[in-house]
């Protein structure tokens, strides 16, 4: 069995900050988000019940990011080699909506696959249900799951929480495993323990933010929304009221969008991500370890041409995505790409004109260029 020291992260190299510097490298202007998201991680890797965490956020803000980002933390650090089951699914993927059943066993497949890269070649069953009973698994839409849709009951939406938070509280489910022992292959029924995993849950839950802005809104709410002094670009200075959903939301808010109270109770914290400005969008654009700049750099390298990009062209870019207010960061690909594909077109001509460095010549996306597109 592999419950031995050896397994056990060198808790200094893991700390929650390390951690996080390390998540920050793919998920920006997020950090609140992260500092929880770290603690988290840290925790459950020193094999302590780890805080289960619901993001919340706007499409485009970093949801399914910070899950993907999740997964890339424990494949980079070796420390967290034990712990590499990190799963990520769709909610309506764990409800059969036929029979409006709870699926289990389909959670503990995702899982399985994953935790079969962790333990290498002819795990015991028993080494295999320790991988999987240690995993993270992350679960996306699920707000989609709500018990209320579009007004209406939504009975999935009850037998997926309901499932789930019983799976979180911690249960041992049977569960049949392909693995080896004394040497031959075989299926066994193991019981596997949900107690040490760690769920990450996150959704856009599009109608909350109107909803508490109409109970903060209402009179008599008791609640008073902030005003701020703004200046505009004529430098006259005007009030405007600021409402984030950050500020203002409650548990009893989650309850009436449909959630159901248990389960929210086994979420040690709610995160609100941040919307994204154009400033950010620009460090998103420059900086992110998977940004629509750094795979198409990574392309044109292979390719043999360095790809450039001025700092006012990237601003150019952040700006137009951020017109596109209701898709987040998920504009920038779409504008990266339109200003970069009559490069990708003909990168011969594009590169053959300029600068070089050493034999691999240099294409650079200056203003002029984001400017010609998008006269
Ligand atoms: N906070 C962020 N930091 C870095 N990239 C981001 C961030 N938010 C979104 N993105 C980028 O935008 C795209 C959509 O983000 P995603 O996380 O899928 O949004 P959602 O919140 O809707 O799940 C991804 O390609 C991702 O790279
Ligand atoms: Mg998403």
């Amino acid at each position: 069995m592999s419950t031995s020291v050896e397994n056990r992260p060198a808790a200094t190299t893991l700390a929650p900050r390390q951690l996080y510097e390390e998540l920050r490298r793919g998920v920006l202007g997020q950090d609140r988000a992260l500092r929880f998201v770290a603690v988290a991680v840290h925790k459950h890797v020193l094999g302590k019940v780890s805080g289960n965490i619901l993001l919340i956020g706007s499409s485009g803000t970093g949801k399914t990011t910070i899950m993907n980002n999740i997964q890339r933390l424990y494949d980079s650090l070796e420390e967290l080699k034990a712990f590499r089951a990190v799963t990520i699914l769709n909610a309506n993927l764990l409800v059969d909506s036929e029979r409006t059943e709870f699926r289990a066993d389909r959670l503990l497949a995702a899982v399985e696959q994953r935790a079969r890269l962790v333990v290498g070649e002819h795990p015991t069953h028993a080494q295999l249900a320790e991988a999987i009973g240690r995993a993270t698994v992350c679960i996306d839409e699920i707000d989609k799951m709500s018990t209320l849709l579009g007004g209406r009951p939504n009975p999935i939406g009850v037998v997926l929480q309901q499932g789930l938070l019983t799976l979180m509280e911690g249960e041992t489910l049977a569960f049949r495993l392909r693995a080896w022992k004394e040497g031959v292959e075989c299926e066994e029924v193991v019981p596997i323990d949900t107690r040490k995993m760690m769920f990450i849950c996150g959704g856009a839950f599009e109608g909350l933010y109107d909803q508490v802005y109409n109970r903060v809104a209402k009179s008599g709410s008791g609640e008073r929304l902030k005003t701020e002094a703004v200046r505009t670009a004529d430098g006259s200075v005007r009030l405007e009221t600021r409402f984030s959903l950050a500020d203002y939301l409650k548990m009893k808010d989650l309850f009436d969008f449909g959630m159901v109270p248990q389960f929210m109770a086994r979420f040690d914290k709610v995160v609100v991500l941040n919307d994204l400005d154009t400033g950010v969008l620009k460090e998103i654009l420059l900086h992110s370890v998977d940004s629509p700049l750094a795979r198409t750099r990574r392309y044109f390298e292979a390719i043999g041409i360095e790809l450039d990009i001025e700092d006012l062209a990237a601003g150019l870019i952040a700006e137009r995505a951020a017109q596109e207010n209701r898709t987040g960061a998920r504009a920038l690909r779409d504008v990266f790409a339109e200003v970069v594909n009559p490069v990708e077109f003909d990168p011969a001509r594009e590169a053959g004109e300029g600068e070089s460095l050493g034999d691999r010549p240099i294409i650079r996306i200056d203003a002029a260029r984001v400017r010609r597109v998008f006269k």
